[in-house]
């Protein structure tokens, strides 16, 4: 699905008073996405209100070298990505895509695309070379829509991440070039 000329949605770069509508989508989001597949008791745990404080000060940071991009819906959050910098050692020259997050009641709507379309363009004014994510091994929706926006799995790329003290696969997805992004 794309989004139209008749869409109500509208994208721009977040600043710190968006802290709050973030957070509440970033724990939506992760409590519907990752149910079944990251421990109940800790995704009943996510709190808004503490994640909007560390949204706040990553967005009020001066030094912040991320960029969080929002859709909005009558100037409600209703999704963000972030992109930044490298944090890995093999793709060091890279963009790497830190989130992407969509309200579940939004889902499919075209809103993940309309956002990869916003950092597409942003990216390319910083003249870079490609961008990577890592996802978890058994988020299957966001492998499939990572797949759709044209990036392929790194061969042997999986390793373990730790979350609240568990531990779990992720693997890596790569677009070597900013034009295999499917926009
Ligand atoms: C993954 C996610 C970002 C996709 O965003 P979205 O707004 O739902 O996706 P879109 O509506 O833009 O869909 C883009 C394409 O993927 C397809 N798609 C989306 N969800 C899909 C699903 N569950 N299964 C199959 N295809 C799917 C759409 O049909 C669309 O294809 P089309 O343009 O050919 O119709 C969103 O579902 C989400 O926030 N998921 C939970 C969080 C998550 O897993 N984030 C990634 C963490 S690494």
């Amino acid at each position: 699905m794309t989004i139209t000329e008749n869409s109500t949605f509208t994208f721009r770069q977040a600043g710190h008073e968006d802290a709050q509508g973030i957070a509440a989508v970033h724990v939506r989001s992760w409590q519907i996405a990752y149910k079944g597949l990251i421990n109940q008791d800790y995704l009943d745990s996510l709190d808004i209100e503490a994640r909007a404080v560390s949204w706040q000060e990553s967005l009020s940071n001066p030094n912040n070298p991320c960029i969080t991009l929002i859709a909005l819906e009558n100037n409600k959050v209703v999704g963000f990505l972030t992109i930044g910098p490298s944090r890995n050692d093999v793709f060091t020259d890279d963009v790497e895509l830190y989130a992407i997050y969509i309200d579940p009641d939004y889902f499919g709507k075209g809103l993940g695309s309309g956002l990869f379309k916003k950092c597409h363009a942003r990216i390319l004014k910083h003249g870079t070379s490609g961008m990577f994510v890592n996802v978890l091994t058994d988020n299957l929706r966001g492998r499939d829509f990572y797949e759709r926006m044209g990036a392929k799995s790194v061969a042997n790329s999986e390793f373990s991440t730790k979350i609240h003290r568990k531990s779990y696969q992720e693997i890596i997805y790569y677009w070597p070039s900013l034009s295999d992004i499917k926009l």
